[in-house]
């Protein structure tokens, strides 16, 4: 990954606290990278405890709110950032007044365009990172008559053929 013009990394990871995303933000650091992480709850100390106690927390981790479901909230974490990991992903729904999604599928997709548009406008972020479910790449062709001879990053699951156990959920 290159510098920016501080001779610095800086890399924002999205739901830093989660499974993938604490490995990822551990290795960051270890590898000297300022790491700008995104957590629902910044009161969580579970969850912000164990990002603080990291090798380099101190000095190079910089904890942010984000939620998914109010994708402007991502903007500050990734200004500056060179590298964006988009890692967080809602495994519950969440409904109310204040929440505008009808299901988690709808939320993280639009958070993925938000997070796009958000490294567009910085400037600075050179490359996004999507971490979304395997289940949402595949080579079946788009009829079902059988799979591609190549597997590119073109091929995405189709929409239209039923294939069972999958849900919106892996679809997103
Ligand atoms: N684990 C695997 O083996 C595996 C394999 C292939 C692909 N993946 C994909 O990799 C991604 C991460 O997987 P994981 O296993 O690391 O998941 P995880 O441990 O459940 O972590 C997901 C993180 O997402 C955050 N999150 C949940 N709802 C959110 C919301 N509404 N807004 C913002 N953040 C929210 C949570 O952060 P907070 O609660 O701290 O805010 C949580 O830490 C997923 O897209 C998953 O499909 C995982």
């Amino acid at each position: 990954m290159e510098k920016n013009h501080n001779n610095e990394y800086k890399v924002c990871v999205t739901g830093g606290a989660g499974f993938i995303a604490s490995w990822l933000v551990n290795k960051l650091l270890q590898k000297g990278y300022t790491v700008h992480a995104t957590l629902r709850n910044l009161d969580d100390d579970s969850k912000v405890g164990v990002l603080k106690s990291l090798q380099g927390a101190e000095a190079r981790l910089v904890l942010f709110k984000a939620d998914i479901y109010f994708p402007e909230e991502y903007e500050n974490a990734i200004k500056s950032c060179q590298y964006v990991f988009y890692v967080a992903t809602p495994l519950f729904h969440t409904e109310g007044p204040d929440y505008k999604y009808k299901n988690t599928s709808e939320a993280t997709v639009d958070a993925a365009k938000s997070i796009a548009r958000f490294c567009e406008r910085s400037e600075t972020v050179k490359r996004l990172i999507y971490t979304a479910s395997v289940v949402a790449a595949s080579p079946l062709k788009d009829d079902g008559s059988g799979y591609k001879d190549l597997m590119d990053e073109t091929c995405w699951s189709p929409f239209n053929i039923s294939v069972p156990d999958i849900t919106d959920f892996h679809k997103a």
